[in-house]
């Protein structure tokens, strides 16, 4: 999982949508209920809600004269609120807000004025003009009455010229009311249709009128949201009036001094916690019914699903919610209110909340209503630690300091005894390869390093090693994190294995959660410790367990005992493991460590780094692999001024070379092919051969039966998802179905198998597919593992699905574009890899190109039915170099010359670009993707001047220098 350095205890947080970022797991798009269809289905009277007459063909309807076109007229009632367009055929209303929006979409923005709306504002539900083709009607399901019209789509009716409104799952929902009407439910097509709505529905206004209207860009219009959620009279002179005021100086290569570092990353670090605080608090849930339960610690657990709201939810364990219940009692009503912690997720897809105080009204089952609680402590913890940065001279040795701030400073070597013929090897751990070898011996040779690593090269295991070393030198203890708590499980139980002796620290929200390092927890090695100097404490300890709670003098008392333990269990520890941000825990407050290790450093701001290596670091070594997927940033302000840059990264654009690992052990030879030829220079290597990574129990039909791996074509089209903010793709989701119970039928267990795809639409539709038309049992399917690619990186399966959703004529591929997203997606796979696709509009994009054209090198690259597959011969051109392809960045001119300033941008492709308009001119402005999640500022804001009074090359005196 790509880390999600906010939330200390989130490891599921996942980006996904095109126009918004955050999107998390638990979500369930499903949203047809038999109730709304037995209430609505009576009064819906046919002529005039749904069956459209004569509208096949948009052709006969010529807007100008049927209609009277009036734009020009700005001030109309029903103008786009947006672009000004106020054509009445080309006009809907969002019923929520009462605006009027065009159905325009090429003003600036990558939907249509009425869609991007709907997306942003996350609306569903639209009226029509009274001098629509249908007249003033509100856009609803014939059969459920369901207003979402993300969920929407038409049949045609056969004898007629006539069409029905229906739902997605209409034809699940009630068979016999489409019967009836003689509908053929496989007719069935969306209403938005490459981010339009349908012309017949709601015009397009002429590419004349759009020229004239107003121009908008998605930043302009995402401000105007904004302002319309506390002046919904606003308007874009508002947004511009507001703009002069909100500067945010973008991040830097190299920083004066610490402060002016500080000056640059705290506001981006308020930036960003202001966002992610806005959007927790929105989330707020009601009638949620409750089933109650007691716990091992008699607390009370709270079990509940979020419901078939389309609306996502995002959850994550060890989140804090708020359960709310107004009752009624003999004196009027009552509030009562408790707050908890989600410790887990059931089969069910229910939501367990251990309630942290005892009472609950455990009788009352419904009318609930749930809070998100937002926690601001991974801020406050890298606020903190940009302050101790500046004002703390022994927060690190200068060494650090400088290097830190890119100044130049002379190189220091660590002196090291390497006996001769060693191999480094820790106690426990497979024994190093060369590379590995190498980047052991560099690290402790150097007090600051990085180790860069493809995926499955043993950058965790090495990390390992270099831990036993650091800590067998006698030094004091070494700090060891990562931004994830299940990367930091992983590593703790390595670390292990050498001996040494690991403590692991989690967040007390997190104590109550599962984990495979429980052992090694701080929290259990206090509340199991022996011995017969502690019995007072066991005895409280005991206590508090079977009664869940302790007189208020016993706890005290506990609480006393209980610091006293865990200090002396700290203290003793050669190794202590803990996210980046649990660096920050108060119980590590007065201690500090030399040694730094932080391992998946390239998923982590620079601020969240900065946490442990503030605490007197002399000796930091980062591990990470730049060309996967970096840290989540939601906001999209905090994102384009570079916060979503790695330290990692920003320091090998700073002219550090990270040592790199260059042997995998994880995917069949085949598989690594091409990400090593694209992602990697050609530089990896395999340490398992393609005999370790055949199945042969496992008889699926491979194109090339020596190599697992196709992509199967899929030309089917991509839709909106419920949710309005991201993709589905329906003929996709039937592959996957076919693959999966293909494998599963031929023994491969579900757990085995991972299905990754770039957008949580498709997740959860894949999910609902599986389940519904599988015909294996259920369970079966419930148990695959469906995740969006960002929520994969660091997991790995025998066999990948991967499913690409995006098939459209005129819109791009969005940011299924981004290398490192398709890097991670295709490096998961042990022994087995499907890609589906539609690779004619796939192949637009350069690096799509490259890997089609792999794939039927190798006469992978295959159609038809997963019986009888054939080599699909969709001609694959190069695509001509189009500024929006990402790709083109990190492959520049091939085979031309590359200029430095180009190869930086190569190599950055985020940061660089951030860069390169300050160092190099602006000269590489074509990078947004408007629809991708990153936009950049305007080249102006990117003035980066070099510092010039300060000489770098002297320490100052007051920063310790030596190691
Ligand atoms: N030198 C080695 N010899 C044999 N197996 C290794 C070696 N290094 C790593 N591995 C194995 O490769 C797999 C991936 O290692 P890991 O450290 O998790 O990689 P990364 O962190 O780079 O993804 C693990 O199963 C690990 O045991
Ligand atoms: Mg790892
Ligand atoms: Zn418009």
């Amino acid at each position: 999982m790509s880390a999600d350095w906010r939330a200390f205890d989130d490891d599921n947080a996942q980006q996904d949508d095109p126009y918004t970022a955050a999107a998390r797991a638990c979500d369930d798009e499903t949203n047809t209920t038999s109730d709304a269809l037995d209430k609505d289905f009576e009064h819906l009277s046919i002529d005039q809600h749904t069956l459209v007459n004569d509208l096949l063909d948009d052709d006969e309807y010529d807007r100008d004269d049927v209609y009277g076109g009036d734009e020009g007229n700005r001030s109309s009632e029903h103008a786009c609120a947006y672009c000004g367009i106020s054509n009445a055929s080309c006009v809907a209303q969002c019923v929520k807000t009462n605006k009027w929006f065009c159905n325009g979409r090429s003003n600036g923005l990558p939907a249509s004025c009425l869609i991007y709306h709907l997306v942003r504002s996350r609306n569903k539900e639209v009226r029509l003009h009274e001098s629509s083709p249908l007249g003033d009607m509100l856009l609803e399901c014939y059969v459920t009455g369901a207003t979402n019209v993300f969920n929407l789509g038409f049949i045609p009716c056969k004898d007629e010229n006539v069409v029905v409104l229906a739902t997605r799952d209409a034809a699940q929902s009630n068979p016999a009311a489409l019967k009836e009407l003689n509908l053929d439910i496989s007719l069935w097509e969306p209403l938005i249709q490459d981010k339009v709505f349908l012309p017949w529905l709601v015009q397009v206004p002429e590419e004349s009128e759009i020229l004239r209207a107003r121009q908008v860009s998605p930043a302009k219009v995402i401000k105007l949201e904004e302002l319309w959620k506390t002046n919904p009279e606003a308007t874009l002179d508002d947004v511009e009036k507001q703009e002069g005021n909100e500067d945010y100086q973008p991040v830097a290569l190299q920083y004066e001094d610490a402060y002016q570092y500080q000056n640059i990353f705290g506001p981006l670090i308020k930036l960003e916690a202001d966002y992610d605080k806005a959007q927790r608090e929105n989330q707020t849930k009601d009638n949620i019914t409750i089933r109650w339960d007691v716990g091992l610690s008699k607390r009370k657990i709270a079990y509940f699903c979020f419901g078939a709201d389309e609306e996502k939810v995002s959850v994550a364990l060890g989140d804090s919610l708020q359960l709310r219940l107004l009752m009624q009692t003999p004196n009027g009503p009552q509030l009562w209110q408790g707050q908890g912690v989600v410790i887990k997720f059931t089969a069910q897809e229910e939501v367990g909340v251990e309630m942290y105080g005892m009472d609950a009204p455990v009788e009352s089952s419904t009318g609930y209503s749930v809070d998100f609680l937002w926690k601001g402590t991974s801020y406050e913890r890298a606020q903190q630690a940009l302050k101790s940065f500046a004002v703390d001279e022994t927060s690190c040795s200068g060494y650090i300091y400088h290097k830190l701030l890119g100044h130049e400073v002379e190189d220091q070597k660590l002196h090291v005894d390497v006996p001769k013929g060693t191999k480094l090897t820790a106690p426990g751990l497979p024994e190093l390869n060369d590379s590995q070898f190498n980047a052991v011996k560099e690290v402790l040779e150097r007090p600051l390093s990085l180790v860069q690593g493809p995926p499955g090269t043993g950058k965790t295991v090495t990390s390992a090693t270099i831990v036993y070393h650091l800590a067998k030198r006698g030094n004091g203890q070494v700090i060891v994190c990562a931004p994830s708590n299940v990367a930091v499980d992983h590593l703790a139980e390595k670390i292990e294995k050498t001996g040494l002796k690991v403590v692991r620290i989690s967040s007390r929200s997190r104590e109550h959660l599962v984990s495979s390092v429980e052992h090694l927890t701080l929290h259990y090695q206090v509340a199991n410790i022996g011995g017969a100097t502690h019995k007072a404490f066991q005895k409280l300890q005991a206590l508090k367990n079977e009664c869940g709670e302790l007189s208020p003098g016993d706890e005290k008392k506990y609480k006393n005992a209980q610091k006293k333990l865990e200090r002396d269990i700290l203290e003793n520890a050669d190794v202590i493991c803990t996210t980046a941000v649990g660096a920050g825990d108060p119980r590590l407050a007065d201690f500090r460590f030399r040694m730094v290790l932080i391992d998946e450093s390239t998923q982590a701001t620079e601020p969240e780094c900065l946490i442990p290596i503030v605490m007197g670091a002399k000796h930091v070594v980062m591990v990470g692999d730049h060309r996967q997927l970096g840290p989540v940033v939601t906001c999209k302000q905090a994102h384009a001024a570079g916060l979503a840059q790695s330290l990692f990264e920003r320091l090998i654009a700073l002219g550090i070379k990270p040592i790199r690992l260059g042997v995998q052990y994880r995917m069949h030879p085949c598989l690594s092919d091409f990400p090593s030829n694209k992602f990697y220079e050609g530089v990896l290597s395999n340490g398992v051969s393609a005999s370790d990574r055949t199945l042969s129990h496992v008889d699926f039909p491979w194109p090339v039966p020596s190599k697992p791996m196709m992509f199967w074509s899929q030309t089917g089209q991509e839709e909106m998802s419920a949710s309005g903010t991201s993709f589905l793709n329906r003929a996709e989701a039937v592959a996957v179905e076919k693959c999966v119970t293909h494998l599963l039928n031929s023994g491969v267990s579900p757990e085995d198998i991972g299905v990754v795809t770039p957008y949580e639409g498709q997740r959860a539709y894949v999910v609902q597919h599986m389940t519904r038309v599988g015909v294996l049992h259920p369970q079966l399917y419930k148990d695959i593992q469906v995740a969006s690619v960002d929520s994969f990186q660091g997991k790995e399966k025998d066999f990948i699905i991967m499913t690409c959703v995006r098939s459209n004529e005129k819109s791009g591929i969005g940011f299924l574009s981004d290398p490192r997203r398709l890097n991670v997606a295709i490096t998961r796979a042990r022994s087995g890899l499907i890609i589906i696709g539609n690779p004619k509009v796939l192949n637009k994009q350069l690096l799509f190109h490259d890997m089609l054209t792999h794939f039927r090198q190798k006469k992978c690259l295959v159609e038809g039915a997963l019986g009888s597959l054939k080599q699909c011969m969709v001609a694959l051109p190069e695509p001509a170099i189009s500024a929006k392809d990402p790709w083109r960045r990190m492959n520049a001119q091939r085979g031309a010359k590359v200029s430095a300033e180009q190869r930086f941008v190569n190599e950055f492709p985020e940061l660089g670009q951030a860069y390169a308009y300050g160092r190099f001119g602006g000269q590489f402005r074509d990078i947004d993707d408007s629809e991708s999640e990153y936009s950049y500022a305007p080249e102006s804001e990117y003035s980066y001047a070099p510092p010039s009074e300060v000489d770098y090359t002297q320490p100052p005196a007051n920063r310790a220098y030596e190691y």
